[in-house]
């Protein structure tokens, strides 16, 4: 397979026998991505966020307000540690999942983790209307997105096995990068 045919290789063996954790700030198309991930790898997705407001049948947003943040960072804990490396899923990860040590080591012992990036004004343009993250409420502006990217970003970088940065690029364009990534760096002996 080739370029050409409109598809891309993909190492089978080891893609498919891990869970392939996807991380990233609030906004930069986690979900999209493993939305699409799972589909051309015929792999199951578990979205955190949804899983939880399923399991708790309530929004984030009503999470964070009637129970607190620390609720909720709980909550996506108990995710982690409900998954083990055999799960073999596509895991699309809220924007605050490396602010615990904890679920930094869980992820790293259950699969790879890729981390997408995209600018604090692309991050504004795709989030700017929604009202679903209680974090951005009352923040809704380039400067705080910048500002809480660059707190969070030595914990992003520590914790990703690729990095992919997703400014002005289509789903398959970023997809087809994270598998071509995965498998140079896996040829090399470095994943
Ligand atoms: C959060 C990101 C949200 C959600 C919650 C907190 C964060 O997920 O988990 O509102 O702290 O960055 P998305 O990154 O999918 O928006």
């Amino acid at each position: 397979m080739n370029s050409t045919d409109n598809s891309i290789e993909i190492n089978e063996e080891k893609l498919l026998n891990n869970n392939l954790f996807i991380i990233g700030f609030m906004g930069v198309g986690k979900t999209t991505v493993s939305d699409y991930l799972s589909i051309i790898l015929n792999r199951h997705k578990i979205d955190i966020d949804k899983y939880i407001e399923e399991k708790e049948n309530m929004t984030i947003s009503q999470m964070f307000e009637e129970y607190g943040e620390d609720y909720f960072r709980n909550c996506e804990t108990n995710v982690l540690k409900e998954l083990n490396e055999k799960s073999n899923k596509i895991i699309s990860c809220g924007g605050g999942i490396v602010l615990r040590g904890e679920n930094i080591d869980l992820m790293k012992k259950q699969g790879k983790i890729v981390l997408l990036t995209a600018s604090a004004q692309t991050i504004y343009e795709r989030v700017k209307s929604s009202t679903e993250r209680p974090i951005l409420n009352n923040n809704m502006n380039v400067e705080f997105i910048s500002s809480l990217m660059k707190k969070r970003e030595e914990k992003y970088l520590e914790t990703a096995d690729i990095i992919i940065n997703t400014d002005n690029k289509d789903i398959k364009e970023i997809s087809d990068e994270i598998i071509k990534k995965f498998n140079e760096k896996n040829n090399n002996g470095e994943l």
